[in-house]
C-alpha cells in the first residue's frame, strides 16, 4: 500500500514547517527531511527577520528599500503583499513560541542591514533562525496529523511523465501526484501519494565552492520542478553575502552577520584602509550585491583572499551581547572580536531565482505549491534586501496552506502511479566520481559564474558543464539511487539554469554582473 495524505511537505525549514502546522488542522500531514528536522538554511539564520515595527519607520519605507535592493525587477504587487502581511505573521511566530528581543523599555530591539532605511530587523541574538526553527519544531512534534518523517530524500516529483505519458502538450496541464521519497535509514523508495504537494527545499549554496549554506541546500527542488518541465525563472540572481568568515578549514563557512555592519563594524582592506565610500555612498551598509562586488574588486586588484571587519571601535560589552555566537566562534579560532579584526570574504548565499509561483504559492504544475528560498515569487528581482526572506518564507507558506486547505477536498488520489523503475541500475555508489564533479563543478560554477562574469566565462562554464552532466546521466542511469548521486545531478540541472539564465540576460543589473554589460556598474 501506498502511503497516501492530503498535505506533502517537503523540507522542514521556516516554510514547510510554517505550511505543515497551518495544514494540519484540516488534514493528515506527510513532513519528509532529508536529514534531521533542523538542518536547513533556516537553523543558521543570524540577522533576522524584517518587518515594519514602530514609526518612523512604514511600509512605504521597506516597500522602497525592497525596490531599490531589487533594482527595478521586484513585482510591486507581490512587495506590497509580503511588506503589509508581515505584522501578522510575526505575530503568529511569538504566538508559537519564537522569542525575538527586547531592549530595556520592552519594545523590540530593532537592528539595522544593508539597505535598509530604518531600524526593522526583529531578531534573537545572532541566531534568529535557530531560535524561530526551535519554536516551531516544539510545536510540529505536538501535533498528531503530522507524520514526521526525517532522514527521508525527495527523489522526483511524480507527474503525467511517470504514467506513461510523455509528450504534455501544454505546459500548464502538468499535474503532480505526490513523490517517490528514498529512506536513507532503509535504502527503499517509497511512493507517496498527497492530493497536495508543497515544496520547501530551500536553497542552492552548495553549487559553488565557498557557501554559507550547508550541504543540504543542493537545489533539489529547483531541480524536480525543472525536470517535470515546471516554470523556473530569475536564477541568475544568485546573492553572495559579503561578510563570511575567512577560514579555508570550514564548510558551509561560518557567517558573520550583516547586523554587525548594521551595528557599526567598518569593512577594510588589509592594509587598514577604509574603501566601501569608493564604491557607494551608503558604504558598508550599501546592498549586498554592491558590497559584496566591491570586496571581490579590491581582493582582484589587491591578490589578496580577504578582507578586514573592523569591530574594535564598538562598545566591548554590547557587542558581546549582541553577537555571543560571532564572538565565540571567532574565539575558537583565535580572533578577539573586541580587540582583532575579522577576516572575511564573499560566500553563496541566497537564491533570488527558483520556481516561479504565483500570490497563491501555486507553481505552474497543478497541485504543486512552493515557498521559501526555492521559490521565486517577484519579492526580490534581482537582489534580494537583507532580512527579507525569513519574511517570504513565513509570508508565503501562509499563503499556500489557505490557498491548498480551499482546494484539497476538491483533488482525488491519482490511480495506477507505478512504483520507483531501477531497471538497469546495478552499479553500487562509486564516491570519488562524484566528489570530483561536485568539486568540478564547485569550481567552474565560483570561477566563471560567481560575482563577477563575462560572455566568455559563461560560454566556457557551459560547455564544461555539459561534460559533467553527460557523465553523470551516465553513470545515473547504471547506479542504485543514493543521496549523494542524486544532490550531484540536482546540482548539475541548477548550474545549468542558472547559466543559460545568466546568458540570456544581456545587461549587469542587480546581482548578475556582466563586464560585457558594463554600462551601468563600472568597477575597474
Ligand atoms: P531551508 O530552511 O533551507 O529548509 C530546506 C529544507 O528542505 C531542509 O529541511 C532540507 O533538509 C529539506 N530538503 C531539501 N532537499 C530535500 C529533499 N530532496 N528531500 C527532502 N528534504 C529536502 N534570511 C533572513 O531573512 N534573515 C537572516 O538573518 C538570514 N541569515 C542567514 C544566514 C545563513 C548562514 C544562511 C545560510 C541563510 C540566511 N538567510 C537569512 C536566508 C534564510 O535563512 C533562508 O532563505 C530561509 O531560511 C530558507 O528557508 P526555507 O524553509 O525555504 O529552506
Ligand atoms: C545576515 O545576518 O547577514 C544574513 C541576513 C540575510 O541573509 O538576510
Amino acid at each position: 500500500m501506498k502511503p497516501k495524505y492530503d498535505f506533502l511537505v517537503i523540507g522542514s525549514g521556516l516554510a514547510g514547517l510554517t505550511y505543515a502546522l497551518k495544514v494540519a488542522k484540516f488534514g493528515s500531514v506527510a513532513l519528509i527531511s532529508k536529514a534531521k528536522l533542523e538542518e536547513s538554511n533556516t537553523y543558521y539564520a543570524q540577522g533576522g527577520i524584517a518587518a515594519v515595527t514602530y514609526q518612523p519607520d512604514s511600509y512605504q519605507k521597506h516597500v522602497e528599500d525592497t525596490h531599490i535592493a531589487g533594482d527595478g525587477l521586484c513585482n510591486p504587487e507581490v512587495v506590497e503583499m509580503v511588506i503589509k502581511e508581515a505584522p501578522e505573521r510575526i505575530k503568529e511566530l511569538i504566538d508559537w513560541g519564537a522569542e525575538f528581543d527586547k531592549g530595556p523599555d520592552g519594545h523590540y530591539d530593532l537592528a539595522k542591514e544593508g539597505g535598509h532605511s530604518e531600524k526593522r530587523i526583529l531578531h534573537h541574538k545572532d541566531n534568529t533562525g535557530f531560535e524561530i526553527q526551535r519554536a516551531l519544531i516544539e510545536q510540529v512534534k505536538k501535533c498528531e496529523s503530522i507524520d514526521i518523517l526525517d532522514y527521508y530524500f525527495a527523489l522526483d516529483l511524480i507527474t503525467q511523465h511517470h504514467l506513461g505519458f510523455h509528450v504534455v502538450k501544454d505546459k500548464t496541464d502538468i499535474e503532480c501526484y505526490g513523490i517517490y521519497a528514498l529512506n536513507r535509514r532503509t535504502k527503499d523508495i517509497i511512493t507517496i501519494l498527497s492530493k497536495t504537494v508543497f515544496l520547501a527545499t530551500g536553497g542552492i549554496g552548495n553549487v559553488y565552492h565557498t557557501t554559507t549554506n550547508p550541504s543540504i541546500a543542493t537545489g533539489d527542488g529547483i531541480a524536480m520542478v525543472y525536470r517535470a518541465m515546471g516554470m523556473i525563472e530569475n536564477m541568475e540572481f544568485v546573492q553572495f553575502h559579503p561578510t563570511s568568515l575567512y577560514n579555508l578549514q570550514e564548510r558551509p563557512s561560518f557567517l558573520i552577520t550583516e547586523a554587525i555592519r548594521g551595528f557599526g563594524a567598518i569593512l577594510l582592506t588589509q592594509d587598514g584602509n577604509e574603501f566601501m565610500h569608493k564604491y557607494d555612498q551608503r558604504g558598508c551598509l550599501a546592498p549586498r550585491d554592491v558590497v559584496a562586488r566591491a570586496i571581490d574588486n579590491e581582493l582582484k586588484i589587491r591578490g589578496e583572499e580577504f578582507v578586514y571587519l573592523k569591530c574594535t571601535h564598538l562598545d566591548a560589552e554590547e557587542l558581546k551581547s549582541h553577537f555571543p555566537n560571532i564572538y565565540a566562534k571567532c574565539l575558537e579560532l583565535g580572533i578577539e572580536i573586541t580587540k582583532d579584526y575579522i577576516p572575511v570574504v564573499p560566500a553563496a548565499h541566497y537564491a533570488c531565482g527558483g520556481v516561479k509561483v504565483n500570490l497563491d504559492g501555486q507553481t505552474s504544475i497543478k497541485n504543486l505549491y512552493a515557498a521559501g528560498e526555492v521559490s521565486c515569487t517577484g519579492l526580490h528581482g534581482a537582489n534580494r534586501l537583507a532580512s527579507n526572506s525569513l519574511l517570504e518564507a513565513v509570508v508565503y507558506s501562509h499563503k499556500a496552506a489557505m490557498h491548498s486547505i480551499s482546494m484539497f477536498k476538491k483533488i482525488e488520489f491519482c490511480k495506477g502511479v507505478p512504483d520507483w523503475n531501477d531497471e538497469g541500475t546495478s552499479l553500487p555508489e562509486e564516491m570519488i566520481l562524484i566528489t570530483q564533479e561536485l568539486k568540478e563543478l564547485q569550481q567552474i560554477m565560483t570561477n566563471y559564474v560567481g560575482i563577477v562574469r563575462s560572455n566568455l566565462r559563461l560560454k566556457r562554464a557551459l560547455d564544461r558543464l555539459e561534460i559533467i552532466y553527460k557523465e553523470t546521466e551516465s553513470l545515473y542511469e547504471q547506479s542504485t539511487v543514493s543521496q549523494n548521486l542524486c544532490e550531484l545531478r540536482n546540482s548539475i540541472n541548477v548550474a545549468y539554469c542558472i547559466i543559460k539564465m545568466a546568458k540570456s540576460r544581456r545587461e549587469s543589473r542587480g546581482l548578475h554582473y556582466n563586464i560585457d554589460y558594463p554600462e551601468k556598474y563600472i568597477l575597474y
